[in-house]
């Protein structure tokens, strides 16, 4: 079946190990398509995005082998070809393909990104940033088809710091002859990570970690190794989870830089955060203390991505917490299945809803429809009284290499069925 079992209100003890980060390693296997030769990426997490841009990457004509941790790719003899739609569809992060593809091929059909719950998705900023550097795109049968001659560069600057569109203008600039300048980049760690890659590759991109990117174009980008970082999400969540059950963990190489804002949200709720070299030990309160408010935010502000599962355990923290959701239209999806367990809600507006903690939730059978509200929905069950099953497993496995195995090494009773 396609489900987890949790029995409830198991307090948490134990470490557990933090897998790669799945938004640092998908853009970085698109961007193997530049290299001419082999890459070789430790610690690459083994969840259904990743292999699902595996598949396409194969599709194309890569070589693609694990041996063990580590994941060989040699896109030497990759050729132009489609993308098969379902692929596509199912996965978002196709849309990262666009860059490398154009740079290489110079052209690229693709089924449109399948938008999610969490909202439409549009694709206007990456698309506006690569026709400024030459590229045409045209509707054909209902898939997108790019084109350029020459991919040339440009002065641009992003309205918004788009994560995937910063990833796409990088990964087409970096081979482009002359120097592309990218102002209103986005910050976040994945794409610091982006940069670092494509530098060990020989590229030459200036600015990492600000939002403002100089490119220069270099001939040959060659073979590197390369580790993905920890995922912070990951991390994040596992972190926030000791707020719903009480009791101590620690989270092994949990990417703790890059952590700073939801570190911050879990010591303002009463959490005990000590940092070692490889890792953080965090011990909890009985409950969530008082959080009067929270706002997500492109980095380094509160991650968009750590909502749901903050909002998860705010429905047994003290008080009542106000949160905003400033990257996502639709982002709230959650909510009703967590009513289920009896939680308290007020929809303030379609970006702000109030919740107002109660002692205890109540185990549930609820339904997971996308990667982070299903996490969240795990994460309250691990304090709810009694049992609750979460249906659409298969969603939570797009991010997490195994929520179940990293929670019961925490000591949580949880299955998948
Ligand atoms: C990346 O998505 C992540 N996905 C998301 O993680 C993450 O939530 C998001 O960045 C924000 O940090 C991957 O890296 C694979 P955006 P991305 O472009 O690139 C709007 C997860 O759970 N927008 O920064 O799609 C967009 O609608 C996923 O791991 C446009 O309007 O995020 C959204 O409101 C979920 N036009 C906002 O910008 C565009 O052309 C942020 O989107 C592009 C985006």
């Amino acid at each position: 079946m396609d489900s987890i079992r949790v029995q409830g209100m198991a307090p948490l003890q134990g470490k557990v190990k933090i897998q790669g980060s799945k938004n640092a390693a998908l853009p970085i296997l698109a961007a193997s398509l530049l290299i001419e030769g082999q890459v070789l990426l430790e610690n690459v997490p083994k969840i259904s995005d990743v292999y699902g841009m595996l598949h396409i990457l194969e599709e194309l004509g890569c070589h693609v082998r694990w041996e063990r941790e580590l994941l060989r790719v040699d896109s030497r003899r990759a050729k132009l070809g489609g993308i098969s739609a379902e692929l596509a569809k199912s996965m978002r992060s196709s849309i990262f393909l666009l860059g490398p593809m154009l740079s290489r091929f110079h052209e690229v059909t693709m089924e449109y990104p399948g938008g999610c719950v969490i909202g439409k998705r549009p694709i206007d900023l990456h698309l506006e940033a690569l026709r400024r550097m030459g590229v045409q795109f045209v509707d054909e049968n209902g898939q997108l088809r790019a084109s350029v001659k020459a991919l040339h560069p440009a002065a641009l600057e992003l309205p918004f710091p788009s994560v995937g569109a910063t990833e796409n203008v990088i990964m087409a600039a970096v081979k482009t002859e002359g120097v592309t300048l990218l102002r209103g980049a986005a910050r976040e760690p994945e794409v610091q990570v982006l940069c670092e890659f494509l530098n060990s590759c020989g590229a030459s991109i200036l600015g990492i970690g600000t939002n403002f990117l100089r490119i220069e174009g270099v001939r040959h980008l060659r073979e590197t190794r390369f580790r993905i970082p920890s995922d912070r999400i990951v991390a994040g969540t596992y972190l926030l989870a000791g707020f719903s059950c009480g009791g101590s963990m620690f989270l092994e190489e949990a990417p703790l830089r890059h952590m700073e804002a939801v570190c911050s949200v879990a010591q303002k709720m009463g959490a005990t955060l000590t940092v070692s070299e490889n890792g953080i030990y965090a011990q909890f309160p009985e409950r969530a203390g008082e959080l009067p408010l929270v706002r997500t935010n492109i980095y380094p502000g509160f991650p968009t991505d750590l909502q749901s599962v903050l909002l998860a355990v705010r429905c047994t923290g003290r008080g009542k917490t106000l949160v905003q959701e400033n990257i996502f239209e639709n982002r709230f999806r959650i909510i009703d299945e967590l009513k289920k367990m009896g939680a308290c809600f007020r929809m303030v507006n379609e970006r702000e809803v109030e919740v107002t903690g109660v002692p205890k939730l109540l185990g549930a059978s609820m339904e997971a429809r996308e990667l982070r509200g299903g996490a969240a929905l795990v994460v309250a069950a691990l304090g709810a009284k009694g049992e609750s099953r979460i249906s659409g497993r298969r969603f939570i496995d797009r991010g997490y290499e195994n929520i179940c195995r990293d929670l019961r090494e925490l000591g949580a009773r949880i299955v998948s069925e």
